[in-house]
């Protein structure tokens, strides 16, 4: 199924406004997705071996505001291409890592969950059945992308 112009423009039209608070909001995220499953913590090394409170920590922070913009990026080369932006050989890195540091499908189902969660709690007067379909299928399609390159590297 295409990835229509409507959707493309209602992922912009609610990341124009969440954009700014992107790191703060970025980071919500994954605070409720520690909240519905807390063994995640323990899939970054950042977290296992820091004294700094989970909130402040500068590494969760880039992680939760990468799948965000990536995410929003997807919506728009899945618009104009018809698949995520990413470039085959970052895709290759992304896969490797997330594959290495035991990402399973559970996590990134779990990902999409609250971040969906805190688009709708961000943009409440934008927020529509299409609205969440248009971001959750932008983030399925490059979840998908990252989780077919998720293999040992030979
Ligand atoms: C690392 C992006 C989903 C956990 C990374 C990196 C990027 C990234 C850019 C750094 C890559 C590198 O160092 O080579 C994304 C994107 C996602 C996504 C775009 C979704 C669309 C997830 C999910 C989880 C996760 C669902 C688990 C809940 C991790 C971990 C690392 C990582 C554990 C390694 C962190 C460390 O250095 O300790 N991710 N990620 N990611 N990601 Fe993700």
């Amino acid at each position: 199924r295409a990835f229509t112009e409507e959707q493309e423009a209602l992922v912009l039209k609610s990341w124009n406004s969440m954009k700014k608070n992107a790191a703060e909001l970025g980071l919500k995220v994954f605070l409720r997705v520690f909240e519905i499953a807390p063994s995640a913590k323990k899939l970054f090394s950042f977290l296992r071996d820091s004294d700094v409170p989970l909130e402040q920590n500068p590494k969760l922070k880039a992680h939760a505001m990468t799948v965000f913009v990536m995410t929003c990026e997807s919506a728009v080369q899945l618009h104009k291409v018809g698949k995520p932006s990413v470039r085959e050989s970052n895709l290759k890195d992304l896969g490797t890592t997330h594959f290495q540091y035991n990402v399973v499908a559970e996590h990134f189902e779990v990902v999409k969950f609250a971040l969906l969660e805190i688009i709708k709690e961000a943009v409440p007067e934008m927020w529509s059945p299409e609205m969440k379909s248009a971001w959750g299928e932008a983030y399925d399609q490059l979840a998908a992308a990252i989780k077919s390159e998720m293999k040992p590297q030979v």
